[in-house]
């Protein structure tokens, strides 16, 4: 038996930041949180279940993944190896358009081409919903890049984590907005976003403050989003990166996650302001500078951050859609299952 599939998925920047689980097994958050899904910041991911293979194996940019990076995989499988009650091994060859691991969200478009390619393979029919609460599980952003477009994350109530998933606010044709998004450093960060995440909940003084923040700049981004209200968006946006990096800077020992780049592109982005561009700053857990703005400027503003020293590359994104099939490549159990009758 052999069943396979690939996909294909963009990253999201967060406009409103996911930052601090409420639990850490099924990756649920403190609060929601909202994001833009970018192109062409892509993952393509195929993967192979097969009688065969006697273990998973995971390949990334053509590499072997070994130790807790595949572990993690072969957790994310058996997620659904258990909901469709088998065990076959599978193999996974994952390749990323963009650098990754240094704040470029490179496993929200991970997790969701795996989950998206997965549920074609085993035949899950998983709708939407249930798609990204399964990207979820791989890693919280994941939820979000299963849908294109302006996409809330919502922290939902449950304990279960049915009811914490993406939700698509705006599709992508809503609102022509702009990410430029600056590569300081390509190298892999000091700290995962996960333990960041758990040191800053377990001893910043801010963490607090910092949850309740995201929690009504969600509702507000909203608002702006369907009014189309840019300075609004992103003023938001700006807030949001900088209170989540205030608590992370407040933890004990300390985490610094911005470089004297990343800084010089916020002071970039004030004084692009002053001057009258539509420019928002905003940076994850990384050292790498993003820029909000609107498809009028962006070319201004792109120009501007690829001449700030210690820029290495810039990209230029839009807004892009949601994790897909690429077809016509892919088995899945129920194609086999046809053919076999
Ligand atoms: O999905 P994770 O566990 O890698 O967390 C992502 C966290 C941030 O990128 C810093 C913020 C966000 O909302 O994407």
């Amino acid at each position: 038996m052999k069943f396979n599939a690939s996909a294909k998925a963009f990253a999201n920047v967060a406009l409103v930041k996911y930052f601090g689980k409420r639990d850490r097994v099924l990756n649920l958050p403190d609060a929601s949180s909202l994001s833009l899904t970018l192109e062409p910041l892509q993952t393509v991911t195929k993967i192979v279940f097969d009688e065969s293979y006697k273990s998973d194996k995971v390949l990334f940019n053509g590499d072997v993944v070994e130790g807790s990076a595949a572990t993690r995989i072969s957790s994310f499988l058996d997620i659904a190896r258990n909901l469709k009650g088998i065990t076959l091994k599978a193999n996974v060859d994952t390749t990323n358009s963009f650098p990754t691991a240094a704040g470029l969200a490179s496993s929200a478009s991970g997790f969701a081409a795996l989950a998206r390619a997965v549920d074609y393979a085993l035949d899950l029919k998983l709708d939407d919903t249930a798609l990204s609460a399964y990207a979820r599980r791989g890693s919280g952003s994941a939820s979000r890049s299963v849908f294109g477009g302006f996409v809330k994350w919502q922290r939902g109530e449950k304990d279960d984590g049915s009811d914490s998933h993406g939700i698509c606010i705006k599709k992508p044709s809503w609102w022509d907005l702009r990410m430029i998004v600056g590569v300081a450093d390509s190298g892999q960060k000091s700290m995962g976003s996960t333990g960041a995440m758990n040191l800053t909940k377990e001893t910043s003084p801010y963490y607090k403050s910092w949850i309740k923040s995201a929690q009504s700049h969600v509702n507000e981004a909203v608002e702006a989003i369907e009014k189309k209200d840019f300075q609004k968006l992103g003023e938001i946006t700006e807030n949001s990166a900088l209170l989540m990096h205030g608590a992370i800077m407040g933890s004990n020992p300390g985490i610094m996650f911005l470089k004297g780049t990343t800084i010089d592109a916020y002071h970039l982005t004030v004084e692009m302001r002053k001057k009258g561009l539509g420019a928002y700053f905003t940076c994850d857990a990384g050292p790498q500078p993003k820029i909000l703005c609107t498809v009028e400027d962006a070319v201004k503003i792109e120009r501007e951050l690829s001449m700030l020293k210690g820029i290495k590359k810039v990209i230029n994104c839009k807004i892009g859609d949601g994790a897909q099939v690429i077809k016509p490549y892919g088995t899945s159990i129920e194609d086999k299952c046809s053919t076999l009758q």
